[in-house]
This record gives C-alpha cells, sequence and structure tokens, in this order.
C-alpha cells in the first residue's frame, strides 16, 4: 500500500454496516480509513471490541471517544430546558446525537489531517442529512461519504461480502429491530412495527417493563433544578451523567417512557416509531412543573412556540444553524428563574406530578386563596377589569348581532326537562 492515500474517518458502531464500510472505503475508495466510535451511553461496546474489530476490518487507527457528559450538558440539557418535543412526543434523542458525533468526527479528521469523513446511515432516514449538514456547516471544506447509500447490497449481501474478505460477521443474534440509543432514549424501527395497527411486541423494548407488570405502589422521588438543569435526585447531587442513568433506571423499573407513534421524517416519510425514553420524560415533567410555577404566562406561551421549532430543527439537523443559537437565546433567559424542587410519583407508566416549590415562584398564596381572612386580592377590582376586557364584544354584539354557532334561536326548549304538577311526588 502507498504512503500518499487520502484519509477519511468513518463513524463506527461495530455493527455489520460499517465494519463492511471500512473495507469497502479501503478497497473500493481508496482511503486509510480511520474509525470514530462515539459513546453516548447507548448500547456501544466494549472500548476493545470496538477497537479490534475496526482494525481487523481494516482501519488504520480507531478512535472511542467517551462522549457522555458533552452530550448531556451541550445538547440534551438545552433541550430539556427549551421544552422540545418533535411532533409533541419525541424527546428526540437520535437527532440531538448526530451533531455531536459530526462534531467529533470533524475533530478527528482536523487531528489526522482526512479530507472525508464517513457514516453508515441509509439514504432513507433523518440521520443521513444530519451528519451531512453539520458536517457541512462545520467544516464546509470536508467530503462526507455515505457507503451504505451508495452500495447496493442488503443484509445478505453484506454478509457475503464480510465473510469474503475475512471482515468479522457479529456473532450475537441479530437484532429484528432497527435501533438507535443514547442516554436521552432509545429509538427502535423496522420489522413488525412497520405496521402501525400492530401492538409493539414485548422485545421491542428493553429499557422499560411492561406497565402493567410494574409495581403497583409506584415510588415519589424529588427532583432539584438550577436554573432549568436538573441537579439532584431526593437531595442527593449528582453529576449529569449519573442523574440521567439513575432517572433511566428508576423510570424502566415503573414500565415509564414508552413512546408508540407515527412520525414525519424530513425525507417525506411517514415512519411508525417506538422509543424508550424514562429520563426524558421524567426530566421533561418536571421541568414543566418548575416552569409552570416560575414563569408568566406570556413566556410558557411563547416559549412553548420557540421549543416547537427548536424541535423541527434539531430534527431536520439544523442544529449547526443560527436560528437554532438565536433560538436557545431566548430560551436560556427564561431559565434564570426555573430553581426549585418537583415532586413526582412513577408507577405503572405514569408520571405525575404531586408537588413543586421554588424561591422565584410566582404563586402567591395571598392572591390565590379562597380564605377570606387571606386573601389579598382586589375583589372590587375585576369588575372594571372585565368591563373593559369584555367592550369588544359587548360591541360586536350591538353591531353585528350575537355570533353563535348553534344559531339565534333559544337552546332551552331542547335542553329542557320537565314534570308537570300532577308527577310531582310529594
Ligand atoms: N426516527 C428517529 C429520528 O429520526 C430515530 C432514528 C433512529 N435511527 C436508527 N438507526 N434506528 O430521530
Amino acid at each position: 500500500m502507498s504512503a500518499a492515500r487520502p484519509r477519511c474517518v468513518l463513524a463506527y458502531s461495530g455493527g455489520l454496516d460499517t465494519s463492511v464500510a471500512v473495507h469497502w472505503l479501503t478497497h473500493e475508495q481508496g482511503y486509510d480509513v480511520v474509525t470514530c466510535s462515539v459513546d453516548l451511553g447507548g448500547e456501544t461496546k466494549a472500548d476493545r471490541v470496538l477497537q479490534e474489530r475496526a482494525v481487523r476490518a481494516g482501519a488504520i487507527a480507531a478512535h472511542v471517544v467517551d462522549a457522555k457528559a458533552l452530550f448531556l450538558q451541550h445538547f440534551v440539557f438545552p433541550s430539556l430546558a427549551t421544552g422540545a418535543r418533535y411532533q409533541g412526543v419525541y424527546p428526540l434523542a437520535t437527532a440531538l446525537g448526530r451533531p455531536l458525533i459530526a462534531r467529533l468526527l470533524v475533530d478527528i479528521a482536523r487531528e489526522e489531517g482526512a479530507g472525508v469523513v464517513a457514516h453508515g446511515c441509509t439514504g432513507k432516514g433523518n440521520d443521513q442529512v444530519r451528519f451531512d449538514v453539520a458536517v457541512a456547516a462545520l467544516a464546509p471544506d470536508l467530503r462526507v461519504a455515505a457507503p451504505v447509500r451508495d452500495w447496493d447490497m442488503g443484509r445478505p449481501d453484506e454478509i457475503a461480502y464480510a465473510q469474503r474478505h475475512q471482515i468479522p460477521v457479529p456473532v450475537t443474534r441479530e437484532s429484528p429491530y432497527s435501533v438507535d440509543a443514547n442516554l436521552w432514549g432509545r429509538s427502535v424501527e423496522t420489522g413488525v412495527l412497520e405496521d402501525p395497527w400492530q401492538e409493539p411486541p414485548a422485545d421491542a423494548y428493553q429499557w422499560t417493563v411492561d406497565p402493567a407488570t410494574a409495581p403497583a405502589e409506584g415510588q415519589v422521588l424529588e427532583l432539584h433544578f438550577e436554573t432549568g438543569v436538573p441537579t439532584a435526585i431526593d437531595g442527593e447531587v449528582l453529576d449529569p451523567v449519573a442523574l440521567v442513568v439513575r432517572c433511566n433506571e428508576l423510570g424502566g423499573r415503573h414500565g415509564v417512557g414508552r413512546i408508540d407513534h407515527v412520525e414525519d421524517r424530513l425525507v417525506g416519510i411517514k415512519s411508525r416509531e417506538v422509543y424508550e425514553a424514562p429520563a426524558a420524560v421524567i426530566l421533561d415533567t418536571a421541568h414543566r412543573a418548575l416552569e409552570s410555577l416560575t414563569l408568566s404566562r406570556d413566556v410558557l406561551r411563547f416559549k412553548a412556540q420557540v421549543a416547537d421549532e427548536w424541535a423541527r430543527l434539531v430534527y431536520d439537523g439544523l442544529w449547526y444553524s443560527a436560528l437554532r443559537q438565536n433560538l436557545w437565546a431566548f430560551a436560556a433567559s427564561t431559565q434564570a428563574a426555573v430553581t426549585g424542587d418537583v415532586r413526582l410519583r412513577v408507577g405503572r407508566g405514569a408520571v405525575q406530578v404531586i408537588g413543586r416549590k421554588s424561591p422565584t415562584s410566582l404563586y402567591q398564596a395571598g392572591l390565590a386563596t379562597y380564605d377570606r381572612a387571606d386573601d389579598r386580592f382586589a375583589h372590587q377590582a375585576a369588575e372594571g377589569f372585565i368591563s373593559l376586557f369584555g367592550l369588544p364584544l359587548r360591541t360586536q354584539a350591538a353591531v353585528q348581532g350575537t355570533l353563535e354557532a348553534a344559531g339565534p334561536q333559544p337552546l332551552l326548549p331542547q335542553a329542557r326537562r320537565r314534570l308537570s304538577a300532577g308527577e310531582v311526588t310529594p
């Protein structure tokens, strides 16, 4: 082999696709391949296994990066603070991981003097877009290669290719699903899940027990947040990784965090997706509860729009866009007051908020109370307020008549039940 071969940095999971890709990029495309395996706290293989497999498939070097803490600090917690869920449900685990992996690929490409980065995504998903666009934003001079998208091989062809070239084929039983997992959740697709009418089989779930078999009594826990970031469970201060791991375990034991929905992919396909995201569901529920106490009605309303937009951008692979950054400037500025505690009951698949408190709470007992003695609310002022608040409707009714969907006729005759005097038993 000549020393002048160009270098390519490949995102490497140790699975069949990316193992074949190492060989294919080396022999069909003429690269020296450097692999990069990023641990985001999913179901990743041991470092040594990844490195051995990469080298045996033909890589000239194999990097393994523990990016769990970076992932939470720079990607997950900002998304949690923003309150983002794609299409109202998906906490974006996979979508949040891709821009970080892309960033690390670029860093390694710089270190290794590579002009190309590569990933193992297919041509039907969102992940290819996320990688390609993130790399384009971070390093426009780098080329992105997507061998699995380019080659014309199905799984049996890949196995045959691997056997032909003595690439070790993972011996573990092949999962019937396509899975991506990190600390923020586990994404499960394909196989029998492709029928949206069919209930996901038990084996689709690995992190959560069936809610029906979870302990009936459930469990109460208290979460502490500092300016929008979760920092402690039941009074015990934990680093972000330990805290999220704890929430995943705890939620998993109680069957919390199963999400089954039909999602709109960026590439125009509706897809049935199953997620397990116990920590994301627990922390998002708690964070929302704390915000309901500490943020004004207007901020909450506007922030919901920002969250929706954020979710769309992140889902669509536009993490490194100016708009996503600008939205963060807004969301971050709302979090100064989001400090306090939330008490939750988790059990049988549900998360229930049962208490919340904050030193910056906007909840004022003296205003909320119905107890006359402590009441500080100006009842008389309500009348003047309502008179002006209702003024536009009174004007409208006077000029344009009543706008009433059920028509101008009295509704009472249609709804009335009446007894004549003789039917009443004294
Ligand atoms: N539909 C999700 C998303 O686009 C999950 C993708 C999971 N990827 C996978 N290889 N199974 O974010």
